[in-house]
């Protein structure tokens, strides 16, 4: 995978930075030919001017010819370059190397000095390998054409002199694409080797070790992904540890019941007949212990349904009214029992609504079941039912420990308990905020460590008959 990063980049960018450079290599050295080009043409067209003016000012009384005859080459020595002389109809007259081509092939700059009075062209020619530039400008006599001067100079020097310069430019090129694939090279290196680090760190999480942590290069992308994998690392020991608590706690929790029923049958298998009394005190423990247990399992039972998504709410008519009044007297024997203040109110008349009774009473007689364990004796518990906005409203307030205010957050995750609680399961409230957020309403949790909880569901009311 690094491989894979590091070579798109650089061939990414080696192919940007080859393309960048032979285009401006192509360019530079294109100008600085043309340039070159151009001085030579206008340096032999300054000799060629000076040439063709002292021909119309001094020779023009003969005729062409008759000059080239005479003893005038005098004049066309004053340029290095081959000098030719060229009648109007094309025809070489004189060449100062002696290179007469036979047919009157006409040159393209000597046509052009014929139609405009000054022509150039650049070309091979048989006795020079390197190529020829030619200038060509007509001779005139008394205002009349009458033939044409061509100087022609070989390429060997300018094209020696730009090809010495674009080698130069060529290897400012190199150097330039070398340090650019170099510079690629390391900057692939901070993305590939951070990320490097991450996969490892991630492939020994995923072998199980999840106390390995991903360690940070820099703070970008990357360093982030780092983060969030350590986040993701650390909250997976959390719930880890937390199923383990949750284990060991419920393994104590079921045993706690089953040593007191063992106890008592021992007992009342050894008691005699007569002892009506220790019989009956026996007996009901061991319901009240076997009611415990099955309360347990039915818990650890919605719990399973709850994670594997089975859990399920029925539609029945549940009489508000008659609902409230049950639950309120089935926990008053347990709140004397604890010595607590329970009160139930109702606020306004109690509709009929559509819900699932059972359920609903799951979550009151849990959130109340909190409430009564968590407050000491001789404080209060208040169960409130009131329906108003199309919502029944439960609100159970006790005057108990309260929550910690770090805790809150935590307080309706799956196997969390407070450090407040030593019995339970920690499943409680996250069975119950499942079941009314099935239920469409909400469950919110208001504590202050020390004054006291509340605790509020609201579902919406859905009316006998339809209607909200
Ligand atoms: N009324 C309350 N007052 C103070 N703390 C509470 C109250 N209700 C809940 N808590 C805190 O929230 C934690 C989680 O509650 P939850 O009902 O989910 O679990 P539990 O009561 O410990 O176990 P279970 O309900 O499964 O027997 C409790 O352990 C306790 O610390
Ligand atoms: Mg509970």
């Amino acid at each position: 995978m690094s491989l894979g990063i590091r070579s798109r980049i650089a061939f990414g960018s080696i192919l940007i930075i080859l393309l960048t450079v032979l285009v401006m290599e192509a360019l530079i050295i294109n100008i600085v030919r043309v340039n070159y080009y151009n001085n030579l043409e206008a340096g032999l067209y300054n000799q060629l001017k000076v040439a063709c003016e002292m021909y119309s000012r001094y020779f023009s009384d003969a005729s062409l010819e008759e000059n080239v005859m005479n003893n005038v080459d005098t004049f066309w020595r004053q340029t290095s370059a081959q000098v030719q002389i060229i009648d109007t109809d094309g025809r070489v007259l004189m060449d100062s190397i002696g290179y007469m081509p036979d047919d009157g092939v006409r040159m393209p700059d000597v046509e052009k000095a014929l139609e405009t009075g000054r022509g150039a062209w650049t070309g091979k020619v048989p006795y020079d390998s390197y190529g020829v530039m030619a200038v060509s400008a007509v001779l005139t006599a008394d205002g009349k054409t009458v033939g044409v001067l061509r100087f022609i100079s070989s390429l060997r020097g300018v094209d020696e002199d730009v090809r010495s310069v674009s080698k130069i430019f060529i290897i400012i090129g190199a150097v330039v694409a070398v340090m650019s694939m170099l510079l690629s090279f390391l900057l692939s290196n901070t993305i590939v080797n951070p990320l490097r680090r991450v996969t490892d760190a991630a492939a020994r999480m995923a072998a199980g070790d999840f106390r390995a942590r991903s360690s940070k290069t820099y703070n970008d992308e990357i360093g982030r992904l780092s983060d969030t994998l350590n986040y993701l690392a650390e909250e997976i020991e959390k719930r880890d540890r937390m199923k383990n608590e949750f284990i060991s706690s419920i393994s104590h929790e079921l045993r706690t019941p089953l040593t007191s029923i063992k106890g008592w049958a021992v007992t009342l298998k050894e008691v005699r007949d007569e002892d009506r009394e220790l019989h009956e005190t026996g007996l009901d423990i061991i319901e009240n212990e076997c009611d415990r247990l099955t309360a347990m399992v039915e818990e650890l039972l919605d719990f399973s349904r709850l994670v594997t998504g089975k859990l399920t709410i029925r539609e029945e008519s549940v009489q508000l009214e008659e609902f409230v009044d049950t639950v309120g007297r089935q926990l008053a024997p347990r709140a004397a029992r604890d010595g607590l203040h329970f009160s139930v109110e109702v606020e306004g008349e109690l509709p009929e609504i559509v819900s699932d009774g059972n359920r609903l009473k799951q979550v009151i007689i849990n959130v109340l079941d909190n409430a009564f364990r968590f407050t000491p004796a001789g404080g209060s518990v208040l169960f409130k039912t009131v329906v108003s906005g199309g919502e029944v409203i439960f609100t159970v307030s006790d005057t108990g420990c309260g929550i910690p205010a770090d805790e809150l957050p935590y307080i309706k995750d799956k196997f969390f308990k407070g450090k407040n609680s030593s019995l339970g399961s920690g499943l409680g409230l996250s069975i119950c905020d499942e079941i009314v957020r099935m239920m469409g309403g909400s469950l919110n949790i208001y504590s202050r460590e020390g004054k006291g909880t509340k605790v509020v569901i609201r579902i919406p009311c859905v009316m006998e008959g339809g209607a909200a």
